[in-house]
C-alpha cells in the first residue's frame, strides 16, 4: 500500500486489513473443511452408504448469524469512515480544481493557477471539482480518496494532509487518448512555505512577460548552464546578446539566425541544432512537453532583453 498521508488513510487501511484477515480465515475454514471432509468421508468400498441426514438447525443458525454479525460490523465500520470522508469540514481551505483533457488545473482564491495542487500540512483542505469537457476522476492513492469531476456540476473532496512531501494524483476515469498521462502532483508543504508560494505565484501572474521569463530561467535551472550578463560560456553557450545574431555558427558549419523559432527549437529539442564547440551530444535536456506555449514565449521574451 502507498504511504498513509492522512489520518483517514490509516482508518481505511485498518478496515481493509480486517476484511483481508476475515476473508482469509473464512476461506481457510470453507476450503480447508471441504478438502478435509472430502478425504475423511471418501467412499472406501461399494458397500459404504450415505447416512440419512436432513439438517442441523443449530449449525444452520450459526453459519447464518456469524457472517451476518461480521457483515453488519463491516458495514457500520465502513459507514463511519465514509461519513468522515464525505462530511466537509467548516473553515477548510478551498481550492478549485478543474479537470480537462488532459491536465488538472487548480485555482486559488487569490487567482493563482497551477498545474499542481499545493496545500499546507495539518490543515483541512476542500477541493471543489469540476470538468471542462468529459468526466475525470481525482484520485490521491496516499490519501485513499477519490472523486469524479463532472462537467456541469461541482463535486467536492476534503483531506487533511499529515505528511510533508509530493503525492501522486491520478485521473481514474477513462477520459480519452492521454488519460494515462493525466497525472499531477499534490505537494504538501509547511504553512510558511505555502504562504510564500501563494504570494510568489500571485506576483508572477501580474509580471511583464520578460520578467516571468526571467523567473522561469531560474526555476527551470537554465541559469546553471547559461550566462545571461556576459559573453563567456558556462556549460552551455551564453544567452547574452544572443537574440538577433545573424551568423550564429553551428557544429556542422551551418549558420543560422537566432530568431524566435531558433530559440523555440533549441529550448524544446536541444540536439536539433548544436552550437559550434558544444557537440556532438549536447548535455541539455529536451523540454518538449514540459513547457507551455506561454512559458516558451516568456523565456524567449526574456532572452530578447539580454542585450
Ligand atoms: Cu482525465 Cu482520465
Amino acid at each position: 500500500m502507498p504511504t498513509q498521508g492522512t489520518e483517514i488513510a490509516g482508518h481505511v487501511d485498518n478496515l481493509y486489513g480486517f476484511l483481508i484477515i476475515v476473508s482469509t480465515i473464512a476461506c481457510a475454514i470453507l476450503i480447508g473443511g471441504m478438502i478435509y471432509f472430502a478425504m475423511k468421508y471418501k467412499r472406501k468400498s461399494p458397500n459404504d452408504k450415505t447416512a440419512y441426514i436432513t439438517h442441523d438447525t443449530r449449525l444452520e443458525v450459526l453459519w447464518s448469524v456469524i457472517p451476518l454479525v461480521i457483515f453488519l460490523f463491516v458495514f457500520a465500520w465502513g459507514w463511519v469512515i465514509y461519513h468522515d470522508m464525505r462530511t466537509m469540514p467548516k473553515n477548510a481551505l478551498e481550492i478549485h480544481v478543474v479537470g480537462k483533457q488532459w491536465a488538472w488545473v487548480s485555482e486559488y482564491k487569490n487567482g493563482v493557477k497551477s498545474n499542481e495542487v499545493v496545500v499546507p500540512v495539518n490543515r483541512d483542505v476542500k477541493l471543489i471539482l469540476s470538468a471542462d469537457d468529459v468526466i475525470h476522476s481525482f484520485y490521491v492513492p496516499s490519501f485513499r480518496i477519490k472523486q469524479d469531476a463532472v462537467p456541469g456540476k461541482y463535486t467536492a473532496l476534503w483531506f487533511r494532509a499529515e505528511k510533508l512531501g509530493d503525492f501522486h494524483v491520478f485521473c481514474t476515469e477513462f477520459c480519452g487518448t492521454s488519460h494515462a498521462a493525466m497525472i499531477t502532483k499534490l505537494r504538501v508543504v509547511s504553512q510558511e512555505d505555502f504562504d510564500k508560494w501563494l504570494t510568489e505565484e500571485a506576483d508572477v501572474v501580474n509580471l511583464p512577460i520578460a520578467d516571468r521569463g526571467a523567473k522561469l530561467f531560474q526555476t527551470r535551472a537554465c541559469a546553471s548552464c547559461h550566462n545571461v550578463d556576459n559573453p563567456a560560456a558556462k556549460i552551455g553557450p551564453t544567452m547574452y546578446q544572443l537574440f538577433g545574431l545573424a551568423d550564429h555558427e553551428m557544429m556542422d558549419g551551418t549558420k543560422v539566425t537566432a530568431d524566435e523559432n531558433y530559440l523555440r527549437e533549441s529550448i524544446l529539442v536541444a540536439q536539433a541544432k548544436v552550437v559550434k564547440g558544444y557537440g556532438p551530444r549536447s548535455a541539455m535536456p529536451a523540454f518538449q512537453g514540459q513547457l507551455s506555449e506561454a512559458e516558451l514565449v516568456a523565456l524567449i521574451e526574456y532572452i530578447k532583453t539580454l542585450k
